[in-house]
């Protein structure tokens, strides 16, 4: 079986998962995923980056046995088990191999996989090894997206692995990245999932890795990038201030009253140039909202009051958003109740990871009539007003 190079002595060992469908079983992955281990053949070591999930082992080691040399190091960047998982397996195959990580990834996995502490070397920040002919040198990116993340950045090839940073999920033949048309969504939308509620602190990784010469960024998921430019650029407009005048509506609505307000505002908008996404919450793909919650400048939460509060699929969406932390700027929430409830505050109480102005949410009695139809009129020239002082601020 003949192996993907990625330049020469360089390979991708990594596997395609084209029929997982939910990540942390949680998130919707429609395009499946990959799980990229990569194996350096240095002229006095050799380094494998990375395993895979263990639903994969398999296929690492099979791919190991065609290679069939010693594997001096094994590098881990993360111990999450999707890229660690394969290592006890691995361990006990190649029991000369010496796993190369930080200090915080080696309790992480000794912890997680009860890897033996006379298995480590640890490194630290900026430390380098040797391959002989080749150089890998170890830079702490902490948070993309546990605390022990770190890349590896191999310098005579000018390839910096980064595991989690950088990723998609896509399960994809082409090695590189060929459109970025194809990969703009799963980027995206894995950075919402993932990297989105560490925005503040991946200016500062950013910052770090700009200093390299990168040619080719090879992540743990998804195909690599050949166009660093491409996917630095996008990671720092998303982690930038910066947002997209556009109006994300998820909505419930039990008896019609919430949906009546939803449509009218959804009119309203458009009538005003708005963009403006609804979700109804009873069919809509998390993973979808998130995406979306990248680079939009508003949310309204469209609801109906269940005995005391919230519907419990608006509950769900608030909390997901609080814990992603997008850089949302306006929120409000609109819908029916019957008798009373707390609605408004069961909702805003979730918010308060969120840096983002309340406009006067429109909770109405029952069936909406003219005289509510027209607060939702004058929510929607408030959504206007707001969004044109952004857009003339970022000018
Ligand atoms: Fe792909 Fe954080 O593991």
């Amino acid at each position: 079986m003949s192996l993907r190079t990625i330049k020469p002595n360089i390979y991708f060992l990594g596997s395609q998962d084209w029929d997982r469908i939910l990540f942390d079983e949680l998130i919707t992955i429609p395009r499946g995923t990959s799980y990229n281990s990569y194996f350096i053949l240095g002229s006095s070591k050799n380094a494998l980056i990375d395993t895979v999930d263990p639903s994969k082992t398999h296929e690492l080691i099979s791919k190991l046995k065609n290679i069939n040399v010693k594997v001096d190091y094994i590098i881990v960047n993360h111990a999450e088990q999707d890229h660690s998982g394969s290592l006890p397996e691995i361990i006990e195959l190649y029991p000369e191999a010496v796993i190369v990580t930080n200090e915080r990834c080696k309790e992480l996995l000794k912890n997680l996989l009860f890897i033996p502490e006379e298995n480590f070397l640890t490194v630290s920040d900026g430390e380098s090894l040797s391959l002989g002919d080749k150089t890998l040198q170890f830079l702490f990116t902490p948070w993309v997206h546990w605390p022990e993340t770190m890349v590896s950045y191999l310098k005579e090839d000018k390839i910096l692995f980064s595991c989690d940073f950088f990723g998609s999920h896509l399960a994809e033949s082409q090695l590189f990245i060929e459109d970025t048309k194809t990969i703009y969504s799963p980027l995206k939308r894995y950075y919402a999932e993932i990297m989105m509620p560490f925005r503040k602190v991946i200016v500062g990784n950013i910052n770090k890795i700009s200093k390299l010469d990168i040619d080719i960024i090879a992540p743990s998921h998804g195909p690599l990038h050949k166009n660093v430019e491409y996917i630095i650029g996008l990671y720092k407009e998303w982690i930038s201030d910066r947002t997209k005048p556009e109006v994300i509506l998820p909505y419930v609505s039990m008896h019609g009253s919430t949906r009546v307000m939803v449509d009218h505002l959804i009119e309203s908008l458009m009538n005003r140039n708005m963009v403006v996404k609804p979700f109804n919450l009873t069919n809509t793909e998390i993973g979808d909202i998130a995406e979306t919650l990248v680079d939009a400048s508003t949310l309204i939460i469209a609801t109906p009051t269940v005995l005391t509060g919230p519907h419990p699929l608006a509950v769900y969406v608030t909390y997901l958003t609080n814990i992603l932390k997008p850089k949302i700027k306006y929120l409000s929430i609109i819908g029916s109740y019957g008798w009373g409830g707390r609605t408004v505050e069961h909702l805003e109480n979730m918010l308060s990871n969120l840096n983002v102005e309340i406009i006067e949410p429109v909770l109405v009695k029952g069936q909406p009539r003219d005289e509510d139809l027209e607060k939702i009129e004058k929510l929607a020239d408030k959504i206007v007003l707001l969004n044109k002082s952004i857009n003339m601020v970022s000018k």
